[in-house]
């Protein structure tokens, strides 16, 4: 997985997403290094010295897909974490925020998101919320944000927050468009961040025949792939979007999603069919709206 994130962020990536939850911090730390290294990642072995890393102005360049020179430098990621459920407490957040950068090697993170909203009382958001702030104070994290919220999850958290989250990452595709939720992100200036945004094209959910026909007929009229023209879809509805993937190729043909836009026709008929495949993956048994 390490060589993977590394070769991600050659090939052009810059968002790197991982969580305490997932057990990848340390993977993803080691493919950060490699990369501002270029080499493999035995590298430096102790934090001053990634520190140093983390903060020089390392001259090595690497070109970007537009053939821009993009330096390799820490500054030119954008690393995000989220806190698992079981350190979502007030009194609990800072040290597990510490023991993150510890395994990523890092000295900030551009993002930490809280993992989940579920089984947490109303009446505790606003302290936790109050330390997720404090981390952007101390200069641990650049900003913050939440994943799987819901709208009256967001409620909660706005109604004391100092610093409003910048983000919400969910599930969201095609399939599952959330429209009310999206919207109200919107309003209050949070980016979605969609993950899970191809994730269809490997499930196949049942019913889902019609869809997965006019997704390839699209990526053929556009000369892609029907992986590009799902990330091609979220993003052109203004949404971020965070994908995955084993394959090393893929890696590299997934970036087509910025290289071609979809007719305002074309989104709305992607549209019109995901409706008739509604599909969830993830944290499936929760009450979402
Ligand atoms: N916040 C949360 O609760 C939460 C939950 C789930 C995921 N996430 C985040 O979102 C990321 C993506 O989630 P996901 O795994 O559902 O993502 P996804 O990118 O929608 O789906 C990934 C799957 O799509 C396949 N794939 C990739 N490129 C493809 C292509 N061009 N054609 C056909 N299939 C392709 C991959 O298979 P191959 O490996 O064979 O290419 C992989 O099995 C995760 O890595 C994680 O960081 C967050």
């Amino acid at each position: 997985m390490a060589s993977m994130v590394a070769e991600a962020l050659t090939a052009g990536y810059r968002n790197i997403d991982g969580a305490q939850m997932y057990g990848n911090e340390e993977w993803m730390g080691l493919g950060i290094q490699q990369y501002l290294e270029q080499k493999t990642p035995e590298g430096p072995n102790n934090l001053n010295d990634l520190n140093d890393l983390n903060n020089s102005n390392n001259s090595n360049k690497n070109s970007s897909k537009d053939g821009e020179e993009m330096k390799l430098t820490r500054e030119n990621l954008f690393v995000t974490s989220k806190v698992d459920d079981c350190n979502r407490q007030a009194d609990t957040i800072r040290s597990c925020c510490v023991e993150s950068l510890k395994k990523l090697k890092l000295t900030y993170l551009d993002l930490f998101l809280i993992h989940s909203p579920f089984d947490v009382p109303k009446e505790d958001w606003p302290d936790i919320w109050r330390a997720m702030e404090g981390l952007v104070r101390d200069g641990l994290v650049k900003d913050i944000g939440v994943s799987n919220f819901r709208i009256q999850d967001l409620e909660c958290i706005l109604e004391t927050a100092e610093i409003p989250p910048t983000v919400n990452q969910v599930e969201l595709n095609p399939c599952l468009r959330q429209p009310s939720l999206v919207e109200f992100c919107r309003k209050h200036n949070i980016l979605v961040q969609c993950y899970a945004p191809i994730r269809v094209l490997l499930e196949k959910p049942p019913g889902s025949e019609p869809f997965l026909t006019r997704l390839a007929a699209l990526a053929h009229i556009h000369g892609t792939e029907s992986a590009q023209v799902l990330s091609r879809w979220s993003l052109q509805r203004g949404n971020a979007v965070v994908t995955t993937t084993t394959n090393p190729g893929r890696l590299v043909s997934n970036l087509d999603c910025l290289s071609f836009d979809l007719s305002e026709e074309e989104l709305t008929e992607v549209e019109v069919l995901g409706d008739k495949t509604p599909f969830r993956k993830f944290w499936s048994g929760k009450d979402f709206d």
